[in-house]
């Protein structure tokens, strides 16, 4: 529902745009503020669009980069996150695989939009072997919410949210990569004493 209106809106503001071009008279495109409500939208897919100049043939291939989302779920954002962290780095068939056997109303929702990714990946981005893909970002952030009164007693109320969440994933070609070692606090701090000791003195000993 929300994605068909998007798609109209976007296919308006396409013929909106080609309508100033075709009359050509002295408007500019720039009369009608449209920027925001492009970059509101869309901006995730558009990166599909990216187009790389052409590789050396010694160059390792580029691998193939997928961005697929999902707007305006009916799930909040904050539950949304564990599960888009707990698929951070795994392979798109173990990020499926652990999706599938959680409980939570996410999870099937995250499920259905990788399915999609790996899709898309396959018809429109040139991947080979549908399992050779890594999810190489995935986050969620806030939808947008509609307001609803909730009724207390005595003649008061409050406002409530219906709340809503957005869902973001990249899938890049090719095996994970390594996890690297998680950096303790004595890490830390072993950097910052050399940090003080790189440090020039000037006007001493
Ligand atoms: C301190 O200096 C050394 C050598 O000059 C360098 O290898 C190291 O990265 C520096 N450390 C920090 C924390 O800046």
């Amino acid at each position: 529902m929300a994605a068909s209106m998007a798609a109209t809106m976007w296919s308006t503001l396409l013929r909106i745009q080609s309508g100033l071009t075709i009359s050509g008279s002295g408007l500019t495109q720039s009369c009608i503020h449209t920027s925001a409500m492009m970059e509101r939208s869309r901006n995730w897919e558009m990166k599909n669009k990216v187009v790389y100049p052409p590789q050396l043939p010694e160059e390792p291939q580029r691998p193939a980069e997928i961005y697929h989302c999902r707007k305006q779920i009916k799930y909040s954002k904050d539950k949304m996150w564990y599960l888009a962290k707990l698929i951070r780095g795994m392979s798109i068939d173990q990020a499926i695989a652990q999706l599938e056997f959680n409980d939570k109303k996410g999870a099937k929702i995250m499920k259905e939009v990788l399915l999609e990714a790996q899709d898309l990946a396959v018809r429109n981005h040139n991947v080979e072997y549908k399992s050779n893909l890594y999810v190489a970002q995935s986050f969620s952030n806030k939808g947008k919410y509609l307001k609803r009164i909730r009724y207390h007693g005595r003649g008061m109320f409050g406002i409530m949210d219906k709340v809503y969440c957005h869902y973001y994933v990249k899938l890049v070609e090719g095996p994970p990569p390594p996890k690297e070692p998680p950096v303790t606090g004595f890490d830390q701090a072993k950097e910052y004493v050399q940090q003080l000791r790189n440090r020039t003195i000037i006007h001493s000993l």
